[in-house]
């Protein structure tokens, strides 16, 4: 499985990382990281470490300019592709099926090719705007979901409500990650 994973300038660079460190050792899976500018710098002031540390746990990282690797193209494409976080601003983009970057084409080319996308979105409150523009990437076939942790699994540390984000990710990515699940009761 080839999966691309966009990172886009929200708060939450931990979900990019965690993700890399679930999934990233997985047999058949690889992760296909693509940084907006922004994105890059937020991720390296919030974990204080450089975005080519994802590759120790085998992910790839491409440039947001390279619009002419081949999964930017709808004849070979990511078999599914998540923004993590998502941006605002690259909602919008996508919505708008402006696809001037290689996070925008890819994700436009998943809507078009009808595979699946996430975009894990991060902002509050949120305007009229965001909401019509996720209606929009909705009813184009993507999957909104938002980087809103879980408490009901009883977590102690961050990293456990990350994870609670992260594993709802592997799920819907369809990457194998044995992870506790709520089984009733509280
Ligand atoms: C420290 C910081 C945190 C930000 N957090 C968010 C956020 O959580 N959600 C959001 O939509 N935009 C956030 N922004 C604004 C975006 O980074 C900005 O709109 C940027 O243009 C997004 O570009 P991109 O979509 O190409 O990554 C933040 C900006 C900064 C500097």
């Amino acid at each position: 499985m080839n999966i691309g994973v966009g990172v886009t300038g929200a708060s939450g660079a931990i979900y990019a990382l965690r993700l890399a460190e679930i999934a990233g050792g997985i047999d058949g899976v690889t992760l296909h990281y693509i940084f907006s500018t922004i994105g890059k710098k937020i991720f390296e002031i919030e974990l204080e470490k450089p975005v080519e540390t994802l590759k120790s746990y085998g992910a790839v990282i491409h440039e947001n300019t390279d619009i002419f690797l081949p999964y930017a193209s709808g004849s070979n494409t990511f078999d599914a592709m998540a923004v993590l976080p998502c941006s605002m601003n690259t909602l919008a983009h996508i919505a708008a099926g402006a696809a001037d970057t290689l996070i925008t084409r890819a994700a436009d080319v998943m809507l078009k090719e009808r595979r699946k996308l996430l975009l894990v979105i991060r902002e509050t409150p949120l305007s009229l705007t965001h909401i019509r523009n996720m209606e929009s990437v909705t009813l184009s076939g993507g999957i909104l979901l938002p980087a809103s942790p879980s408490f009901y699994m009883e977590p102690e540390t961050i990293i456990d409500l990350v994870d609670s984000v992260i594993f709802r990710i592997t799920d819907q990515l369809g990457i194998p990650v044995d992870h506790p699940r709520y089984e009733g009761g509280l």
